[in-house]
């Protein structure tokens, strides 16, 4: 789709179109007409910027709200000193949720400064009703608030928030609506995250996702592989596609599709080079996953496998559906099938009721799946999740030697496997200059990891061969072999 000739040719002065996308495109180019008179009694360009809390999933979101103020006319820029900023917010843990009222009281003195500044939020915790009752009475000076299900309605409803000198609010419970082709501007030229599926619809006991994201829908395999398409005549060589839990990708398609055939058709595509996923479930991995995955010549030898607990009593109460010996047997069968994959997982520690046999259970696992790398959480209670009415919940100072014993076990395993490849030559897709040092390039391992070698910016977003001469623990130094891969 060519997002400026459809802008083109919409008309102010005429109806509101009534397909989605079109009607979208109007309101992008009359907030355009609203723009460019500020501006022009301003005498100066106005910024904007989109600040992303929390997934890959915000992530990409965010490169769709910067789509559309790119569109609208705004001049992008990184951070909160702009004339709009707008937080993508997560709620996954209280913490999330503690962070952005933080930075919003920071916010607040920005726009004292600047009177002009409009300040929006959005995502994930925007869907908790009582955030929005906190906001709307100790944060006025918010002027757009909107959540998950409407994201398609930013340009709509930034608006009426340039309009209005009110609050704009607009939530929505849940939606069954996929609003294709709208502006899109990507953080990285080279690599994509792309929707594969929205929502969730498994209730784990801990999760806030599934009441806030709303349920499951897939996109339809044409229309990722449209995107896919587009994306690689861009330049991209590198998707990920996202997914709250892609093993049940395609399951209510009116014809249904496996991810696993989903993940053939892409593969299939003329100049794409790399193929990531997340996040996987366990109790939905199937064998034709893995037989895809190691048949593959562009899927990357990385699979993210959320472990949770290692004890089967609380993956119950956890409602996670499956047992111990289910994991490590899937475990197993991954490495067996490929025996270069990275597994990567993630723990929470100090559910309730766990208790120190259970917790043992999760080392166990930790010590027999041998993680790549993991991320561990501390359980955080989430109102209106079953777990946050459950009343054995564990002390903190529990909790935190738990997870400090976890994280140290974690921690040497993943030393110990990052090791694994040194001495070896392997791809690598070249992402940027090293922050650190301006000498050096950062690339992309397939299995996930980051190798730092000498080389120039002309690289970026190349695959090239780096010869992995030393692992520094959680990264590898190391040198160019060739240039074409
Ligand atoms: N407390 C702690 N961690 C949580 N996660 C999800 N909900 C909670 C919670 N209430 C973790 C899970 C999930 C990851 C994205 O966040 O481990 O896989
Ligand atoms: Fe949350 Fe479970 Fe859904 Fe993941 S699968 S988003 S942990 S409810």
């Amino acid at each position: 789709m060519n997002y400026d000739k459809e802008l083109e040719q919409i008309d102010l002065q005429g109806n509101i179109p009534a397909d989605e996308t079109r009607r979208q495109y109007y309101f992008i180019k009359k907030c355009r007409s609203l723009l460019e008179k500020k501006e022009n009694e301003l005498g100066r360009k106005l910024t904007a910027s989109a600040v992303t809390f929390g997934c890959q999933m915000n992530a990409r979101d965010s490169e769709k709200l910067i789509g559309i103020l790119e569109k609208v006319g705004y001049s992008i820029v990184e951070g909160e000193d702009a004339d709009f900023v707008i937080y993508n917010t997560c709620t996954v843990r209280e913490n999330a949720n503690l962070r952005v009222y933080g930075r919003l009281g920071v916010l607040n003195n920005k726009k004292k400064k600047n009177p002009h500044m409009m300040i929006a939020l959005c995502g994930c915790m925007m869907q908790e009703p009582e955030v929005v009752e906190k906001i709307k009475k100790s944060y006025r000076f918010v002027n757009l608030i909107f959540g998950t299900h409407n994201i398609y309605k930013f340009a709509e409803l930034l608006a009426a928030a340039m309009e209005s000198d009110r609050m704009v609010i607009d939530i929505w419970k849940d939606t069954d609506k996929i609003v294709e082709n709208l502006p899109v501007e990507r953080k990285y030229p080279f690599k994509s995250g792309v929707n594969i599926m929205f929502g969730c619809n498994n209730f784990c006991s801990y999760c806030i996702v599934p009441y806030v994201r709303g349920r499951e829908r897939s996109r339809t395999p044409v229309e990722i592989i449209r995107e896919i398409e587009r994306l690689v005549d861009d330049g991209v060589v590198e998707v990920m596609l996202l997914g709250q839990n892609v093993n049940s990708y395609g399951k209510n398609l009116e014809d249904p599709i496996s991810f696993a055939q989903l993940l053939r058709e892409v593969e299939k595509i003329e100049g794409l080079k790399r193929i990531r996923f997340m996040t996987s479930h366990p109790k939905d991995l199937s064998d034709e996953l893995i037989e895809v995955m190691a048949g593959s010549e562009k899927i990357c030898r990385h699979m993210h496998l959320p472990l949770q607990s290692g004890s089967s009593r609380i993956l119950k109460i956890m409602n996670r559906r499956y047992t111990k010996e289910q994991y490590l047997e899937l475990v197993e069968k991954l490495r067996r099938a490929i025996p270069d994959i990275s597994l990567t997982t993630d723990i929470i520690v100090g559910f309730p009721g766990e208790t120190e046999e259970d917790f043992q259970e999760t080392l166990d696992v930790v010590r027999k799946a041998h993680y790549d790398s993991a991320f561990t959480f501390i359980y955080s209670k989430r109102t209106g999740t079953p777990a946050a009415s459950m009343d054995n919940q564990v002390p903190e100072d529990v909790v935190k030697d738990r997870f400090d014993r976890l994280l140290k076990e974690v921690q040497d395993i993943s030393k110990e496997m990052a090791g694994r490849l040194t001495g070896q030559v392997q791809p690598v897709l070249v992402e940027e200059v090293n922050s650190q040092d301006n000498t050096l390039m950062t690339g992309r391992l397939s299995n996930n990891l980051l190798v730092h070698f000498p080389g120039d910016a002309s690289l970026i977003g190349k695959i090239v061969n780096v010869r992995l001469s030393q692992c520094k623990g959680f990264y590898y130094i190391g040198e160019i072999k060739d240039s074409e891969v």
